[in-house]
């Protein structure tokens, strides 16, 4: 049986200030009572420290937003995984849809940042998910598929890996994928890695689901046979909302 996780990714909200204040919230929040899930919030690079204060002792992880793919040099506003280890991070989230879109990431660097986070002893939350244009078009499963399999290039061990299917169009708008519509591409996901590593590894891989996941919609999204847990924007920086949806995926 998976453990789900839950991860609250703040994006580019919060100055250190507000982020020690939402991390004491959501710690308050949550109480002790999501031993069925892991938990975690990545507040941006620069409230990384004080919000690690604020949770340190607790079972919150503190999850990073992104890490580059060099130890250290020359890369002008990027943050390194040995950095981010060093700064009490236990995982990070990388290919996020809006660092493809935005940050001109490509499936390629994902690989890079995934194999350097791996070997720096990071955890790593692998971001996947099609546009409404593909998705419109009907190459949801060739983009997912390329993401999943260019992603994880020459990496031969997944037990540190989190795959996000987060549908883009689902993001920030209100606008969720159903259940089943979820569930297809975590099914889809799976299918893959069952072909790359075997049964063991793909029994064991946890797929969070990624886009307008709310208190209202969180316990049927994570009812689903392959979704295990969720990586929450918006209703993540609301304590009240994060806690409801981490008890969600706790039963
Ligand atoms: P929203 O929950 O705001 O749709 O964001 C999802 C997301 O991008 C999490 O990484």
């Amino acid at each position: 049986m998976r453990r789900k996780i839950v991860v609250g990714n703040w994006k580019m909200n919060n100055t250190i200030a507000e982020s020690e204040i939402l991390a004491s919230e959501v710690l308050a929040a949550l109480g002790e009572n999501f031993s069925g899930c892991e938990v975690g919030i990545a507040p941006t690079f620069l409230a990384l420290e004080a919000a690690g204060r604020v949770i340190d002792g607790s079972e919150i992880q503190l999850v990073a937003q992104n890490c580059h793919y060099e130890n250290d040099g020359a890369y002008t506003g990027e943050v390194s995984a040995r950095m981010l280890n060093a700064a009490g991070c236990a995982s990070v989230i990388i290919g996020h849809s809006e660092r493809r879109q935005y940050f001109g990431e490509t499936n390629a660097t994902v690989n890079l940042r995934v194999k350097k986070a791996l070997s720096e002893g990071l955890n790593v939350i692998l971001c996947v998910g099609e546009t409404l244009a593909e998705r419109e078009s009907g190459v949801t499963d060739a983009v997912v598929s390329s993401q999943v399999h260019e992603g994880l290039t020459g990496i031969s061990d997944i037990s540190s890996i989190v795959i996000a299917y987060e549908p883009v169009w689902a993001i920030g708008t209100g606008k969720t994928a159903s259940s089943a519509q979820a569930e297809e591409v975590h099914f889809l996901i799976r299918t893959i890695i069952t072909e790359l590593y075997g049964d063991i590894a793909a029994e064991a891989l946890r797929i969070q689901y990624g886009g307008s996941v709310k208190p209202s919609n969180a316990a049927e999204l994570f009812a689903m046979p392959n979704i295990d847990g969720g990586l929450i924007g918006g209703a993540s920086l609301n304590a009240t909302d994060f806690a409801a949806i981490v008890k969600a995926a706790s039963h």
